[in-house]
């Protein structure tokens, strides 16, 4: 291959050298455009030809349904790795030894407590806010009691500013959800796991003791690494574009979760459920909605199938579908909602739009499933999508600062009015 892409305007040659990833993906180096030309840019709204940075987390391969964080295949990850296993080695790079990572847990759990003054932001919530909406303030209001700056060239300070989200996010995770449905707040138990602390803290009654159950254990330490990380995808590169103007990690990521938010993102996972749940009161009748989805006037979309960069399959769906049907038999879970995903699924896998358009499953199509099997409920699934991608937003954030990535700018082609002088306002 040659290593120089040539662009003519007006009749004028430029150069422009090419760029070769690890896994042989091909870029053309446009840094040099405007100066050389004089102005010109490219336009790509949605960034669906245009790399952001460079990256060593993950590879994902859309095409052949490949999905690796820092070189290990995410099947063999969720099948052998546990969620801080992964955390550790999305954020250093490799994966830990077993004193590392026993290490990395200590250290975690040390910080595994909040200010008691944030209980008073989460009081002054109602009851009715999107979980969302107040993990994202909450999570921009740690900056305000934990004000230090990081200093990105200390290695030290890098690792407690990464230590210490991780030990205060589970809890404003767990937070959202008891607060929503009036449970006494609680801080869980430093003798667990990380994951059996979550699922503690998320359902521990005041009145009795909370037995772990290993189903959901493993199920939800799966759904969590299925979600750790996904490059430069929109919630991404928020963190990365909010830290490249120097914010600190904490707000870097409290902007992820808005923009994971959105029924487009993370929100799809909430989306499916409303979805069907829709259906289901409309008498269950899954061949209508896939009329809807193909109709191009109606607004209305099939949520959970589509991804604009899996055009094959979703590998992640793939594994997370073995774990919902584990999941759902073995809590001997009986759902109408899950007959009519069942059946959406079989009808979309047959259909020549879906299929021609190639809109599979994606991952969130069966995460929304299992939560609901384990008793999550729906409005607090996109906050459990965050707290997987948490380790992701962190290495992205982190590989973003040590690189010293510049500030995040993006040009624009003007398209408004041009020059006109002032019109009185007696004159409009
Ligand atoms: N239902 C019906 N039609 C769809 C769907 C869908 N879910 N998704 C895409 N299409 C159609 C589009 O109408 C378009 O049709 P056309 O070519 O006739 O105009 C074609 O498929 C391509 O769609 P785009 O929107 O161009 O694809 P893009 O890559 O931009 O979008 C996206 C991907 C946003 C995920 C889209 O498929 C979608 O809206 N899906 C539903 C929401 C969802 O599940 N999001 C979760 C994504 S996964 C994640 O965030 C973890």
């Amino acid at each position: 291959m040659s290593d120089k892409a040539t662009l003519e305007i007006n009749g004028e040659k430029y150069e422009f050298p090419i760029v070769v990833g690890s896994e042989n993906e091909v870029a053309i180096d446009i840094k040099a455009l405007r100066g050389s030309t004089g102005g010109v840019i490219t336009i790509d709204p949605g960034y669906k030809n245009t790399g952001s940075c460079e990256s060593a987390i993950t590879f994902l391969d859309g095409e052949k349904g490949i999905l690796r964080y820092r070189g290990y295949s995410i099947e063999e990850l969720a099948e052998k790795a546990d969620f801080l296993e992964v955390a550790y080695l999305l954020i250093f790079g490799e994966l830990p030894t077993q004193e590392e990572l026993d290490q990395f847990h200590t250290d975690i759990k040390k910080h595994a407590v909040v200010d008691d003054d944030i209980k008073k932001i989460l009081d002054a919530f109602p009851k009715s806010a999107h979980p969302m909406g107040v993990l994202a303030s909450l999570t921009s209001a740690l900056t305000a009691f934990n004000p230090t700056s990081v200093n990105v060239d200390s290695d030290e300070e890098m690792y407690n500013a990464i230590v210490r989200i991780l030990g205060k996010f589970p809890i404003l995770v767990a937070w959202t959800m008891r607060k929503k449905h009036g449970m006494p707040l609680d801080y869980g138990s430093t003798s667990l796991g990380y994951v059996e602390n979550i699922l503690h803290m998320m359902f521990k009654r005041p009145d009795e003791e909370y037995t772990q159950n290993p189903i959901l254990v493993n199920a939800l330490d799966k759904l969590l690494i299925l979600h750790a990380d996904h490059e430069q995808n929109c919630s991404t590169s928020t963190v990365r574009i909010t830290g490249s103007s120097h914010a600190g990690l904490f707000v870097s990521l409290s902007a992820g979760i808005s923009a994971l938010w959105g029924p487009l993102h993370g929100g799809a996972n909430q989306a499916v459920l409303e979805m069907l749940e829709a259906i289901k009161e409309d008498g269950g009748d899954t061949k209508k909605y896939m009329s809807k989805a193909k109709d191009k006037e109606d607004p209305f979309r099939l949520m959970g199938f589509g991804h604009r960069v899996y055009k094959n399959f979703d590998p992640r769906a793939k594994i997370i579908k073995v774990a919902a049907d584990d999941v759902l038999s073995d809590l001997g879970v009986q759902d109408p909602i899950l007959d009519i995903a069942k059946g959406l699924e079989k009808e979309a896998l047959e259909d020549p739009y879906f299929v021609d358009r190639k809109l599979y499953p994606n991952v969130d199509f069966y995460s929304g499933i299992i939560y609901r099997g384990m008793g999550i409920p729906t409005e607090m699934f996109t906050v459990m999508f965050a707290l997987g991608r948490l380790p992701g937003w962190i290495s992205q954030w982190k590989e973003m600062r040590t690189r010293k990535e510049p500030i995040g700018r993006p040009r624009q082609l003007y398209t408004g009015e041009t020059y006109r002088p002032f019109k009185d306002i007696t004159n409009r």
